[in-house]
């Protein structure tokens, strides 16, 4: 690991009604100094979330507008996201780049847009070479970016990769450039959590993310 402190983000993806979001805020525990805990909720909960979220816990969106602010009907830009107390952003997400075509030059003006106000982006790839095509950056911008290892095959299948497999992609991944924090993300959970953060910076958890008694779990086995 290069980071003392691992990174836990969570992400909701399309998760979770509004009448939820009280009781399952109100059984998050604390996160203790030895994790960066991060929650990635929808975006009309951020307000809520924020409000709610327990002491250690970070702010996070799913996604982000490639614009700034101005007539870009449906968008959330990034001065929104920030006025909100968000800190980290997902970008290119495999689910975004699959259901809604995103592209790579999509991706570079969203790091380039959360950068501008301060959040941190954690761009998703699932080869060390897109790592640093996703977003063009400079060794500088690099260090403000946390970068997720996410193998297709292991996302939302149950089936996590290898971390042995995990360790030598995420060498190559910091070959390519300085990035703040580079994580594995795929099929995580309270038991499999460990061997990754051996192996990496920290993780990304998606399904695992929506019980709540699963996510104190999983930030316990990591403190
Ligand atoms: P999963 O999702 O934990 O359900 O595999 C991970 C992700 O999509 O980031």
């Amino acid at each position: 690991m290069t980071t003392t402190v691992p990174f836990v983000i969570f992400n909701w993806k399309s998760h979770k009604l509004e009448s939820e979001l009280v009781g399952w805020l109100q059984q998050l525990k604390v996160a203790p100094p030895a994790v960066k805990a991060v929650l990635a909720v929808p975006f009309p909960y951020l307000p809520t979330v924020r409000e709610l979220l327990p002491s250690g816990w970070a702010l996070a969106a799913q996604d982000v507008s490639p614009f700034p602010m101005g007539a870009y009907t449906g968008a959330v830009n990034a001065q929104q996201l920030a006025e909100l107390g968000v800190k980290f952003c997902i970008v290119g997400h495999s689910e975004r780049r699959r259901y809604f075509h995103e592209t790579t030059p999509d991706i570079q003006q969203k790091v380039s847009q959360l950068l501008d106000f301060s959040i941190t982006p954690i761009i998703c790839v699932d080869l060390p070479y897109l790592a640093a095509q996703a977003a063009e950056l400079s060794n500088d911008q690099a260090k403000q970016n946390i970068i997720a290892y996410e193998p297709l095959a292991a996302i939302g299948s149950g089936h996590p990769a290898n971390p042995e497999d995990v360790r030598q992609t995420i060498k190559k991944i910091r070959e390519v450039q300085p990035y703040q924090a580079v994580l594995y993300g795929g099929s995580v959970d309270a038991e499999t959590a460990f061997s990754y953060s051996e192996v990496s910076d920290g993780v990304l958890v998606g399904t695992a993310s929506l019980d709540v008694q699963e996510v104190n779990l999983l930030i316990e086995r990591l403190s």
